[in-house]
């Protein structure tokens, strides 16, 4: 199937009525702020950027779990014959790559952690898979907030992780990279950012 927007947009809709809550919202920023920082990037496609954004959480889908949304999504686009897409459903969790670093609950069959262990190791991530990364960090489903308001909400909900600063300071990395390569700061590109952040 041709991963274009029509499609990408349906599959969330579709995505959202079988399992409904706030990360349909918040796929649609992730999604918004790829595409954003992706246009000013000249060697990135923001088209592209807004699909993979758009389909990083598509996983859950198959219900509430955790780090089972990875391998969900990963099969979801794979069975689609969208590759870059299902591999950003697990990338987009592993900023460093380590299955160890993740701070979700691994709701999975040994076959499937294995997997996904030697696919995070494996994996050769491009500017895509660290865009999702970042922009993940940049959207809650009431919109866009600053990277540090999005830290403590994950941190409150997952707990405190061994890896949790070393994943905080990977985003900071990518938030400098992806601003050097547009030349302006992250924040300028999100409408919002103020409301959702501090009121
Ligand atoms: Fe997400």
């Amino acid at each position: 199937m041709e991963l274009n927007r029509k499609t990408a947009e349906a599959a969330l809709t579709e995505a959202s009525r079988s399992n409904p809550g706030p990360w349909t919202a918040h796929s649609l920023y992730v999604a918004r702020s790829c595409e954003a920082i992706a246009g000013r990037c000249h060697h990135l496609s923001y088209d592209l950027a807004y699909l993979y954004g758009l389909l990083h959480d598509i996983g859950r889908y198959a219900g509430v779990s955790s780090e089972k949304h990875l391998i969900d999504g990963y099969r979801y686009c794979m069975a689609r014959g969208w590759e870059k897409a299902a591999q950003i459903c697990i990338s987009h969790a592993f900023m460093i790559q380590d299955i160890r670093t993740s701070i979700g609950e691994f709701d999975v069959s040994q076959e499937d952690y294995l997997f996904m262990e030697k696919f995070v190791a494996n994996a050769v991530y491009d500017d895509y898979d660290r865009l999702v990364q970042l922009c993940d960090a940049l959207a809650l489903p009431t919109g866009f907030c600053l990277l540090e308001k999005r830290f403590v909400d994950v941190t409150i909900r997952y707990g405190l992780h061994p890896a949790t600063i070393d994943r905080w300071k990977k985003i900071l990395e990518l938030k400098a990279f992806f601003e050097k390569e547009m030349g302006c700061c992250i924040y300028d590109l999100l409408p919002g950012v103020v409301e959702n952040s501090f009121c």
